[in-house]
């Protein structure tokens, strides 16, 4: 419980600060003004701003510690009725018990709708991933193809007579660079499908572009799309949940690729680019696909919207509100001369490359 408390102080110092210099003004007025005015209802204002913390925890303990100052500026101050002053201090305690139980309620209800979003998320991923099942077993299958071609020219080299050591030592190391391969696959698809709380660290996008666009590359070779990429070398690291922001983009290529399945193979291009300028980052799946008519492009971000016998509707859906979960904001254009471009902006917040 301590080191949780502690973790609260260090989280978000510009809060604390906040709620302890407002707390203390209040105090101040509380003791100094007259016992006939109810000073302390302010302390509400103090548990109201503690609903940002998005802990019930801190919730309580600042509406516990208003409570307390209210009592101790009751006895603190020395003039004015007492009798009404008794009142005032019960009145305001009331005021600041049934706000913080109400602040309390908003926050769980909160945190059980951040869950409910967050499993949402994760159940797509689940559901795009086994779409890709084929794909991706297919990536694993072949450095294991390879590993066991390997394996046994290795065994060759090292019973020949003489055995060939250097062989054989080539050998194994292809080995290990194939292993190597397929963990890398399995290792992108776990961390996709992890079941994790949405988190908010900083994170090498173009990195996180990079995993994606590995997992779908089998998907890509196979319905003959020419995929190009545009990630400006200078991207400034983001701020965020790298797997949700990941399923955004898989979201964007996943229609993509269905999008293209319907156009002639030598005409199925795919453009994935990402940017900085000035205050925000974009990024941007475009396609030369059967396009969206404009006036749908409003309608594809609703929830159950789908074009699709066997589509879900929910990909778009989900994809915004990730983003606007990040501050940030999801657009669908028409590409010229066919096709379409998703894209999402993000806020920066002065954070700079490293
Ligand atoms: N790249 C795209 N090109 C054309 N239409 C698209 C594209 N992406 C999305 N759409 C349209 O938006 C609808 C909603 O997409 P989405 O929310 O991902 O659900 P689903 O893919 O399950 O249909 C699709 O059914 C399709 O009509
Ligand atoms: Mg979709």
């Amino acid at each position: 419980m301590r080191r949780e408390f502690l973790k609260y102080l260090f989280d978000m110092p510009l809060l604390w600060l906040g709620i302890a210099v407002l707390a203390g003004v209040i105090f101040v007025g509380d003791t100094i003004t007259d016992l006939e005015i109810a000073f302390a209802v302010l302390y509400v204002s103090v548990i109201l701003l503690s609903v940002n913390f998005g802990r019930t925890g801190a919730i309580a303990v600042v509406g516990i510690v208003c409570a307390a100052l209210t009592v101790l500026s009751y006895f603190l101050t020395r003039h004015g009725a007492s009798h009404a002053g008794l009142i005032n201090g019960i009145l305001s305690l009331v005021a600041i018990g049934a706000t913080t139980y109400l602040a309390i309620r908003i926050e769980t209800f909160d945190a059980r709708a951040r869950a409910a979003q967050s499993e949402l998320a994760r159940m797509s991923r689940l559901m795009i991933v086994g779409e890709l099942g084929t794909s991706i077993a297919h990536e694993v299958s072949q450095p294991i193809t390879a590993i066991t071609a390997n394996g046994n020219a290795a065994l060759r080299w090292l019973a020949a007579t003489p055995a060939d050591q250097e062989e054989a030592r080539r050998a194994i190391e292809r080995i290990v660079m194939d292993a190597g391969r397929a963990g890398d696959v399995i290792g992108r698809v776990r961390r996709l499908v992890a079941r994790s709380s949405p988190s908010r660290d900083t994170f090498d996008l173009t990195e996180a572009i990079g995993d994606v666009l590995e997992l779908v590359r089998g998907e890509i070779r196979k319905n003959q799309i020419l995929l190009r990429t545009e990630l400006a070398s200078d991207l400034p690291f983001v701020a965020g949940d790298r797997v949700q922001l990941q399923q955004v983009i898989l979201n964007f290529v996943m229609n993509a690729i269905e999008a293209l399945a319907d156009v002639d193979a030598g005409a199925r291009e795919l453009l994935v680019s990402a940017a900085a300028a000035e205050s925000k980052i974009t990024v941007s799946v475009r396609d030369t696909g059967i396009g969206v008519a404009p006036a749908r492009l409003d309608r594809i971000f609703e929830a159950f919207y789908t074009t699709k016998p066997n589509g879900m509707g929910m990909g778009l859906a989900i994809s915004r509100s990730i983003i606007e979960a990040h501050g940030g904001t999801v657009y669908a254009a028409p590409n010229f001369p066919h096709g379409t471009v998703f894209g999402f902006t993000l806020p920066l917040d002065g954070k700079t490359r490293g």
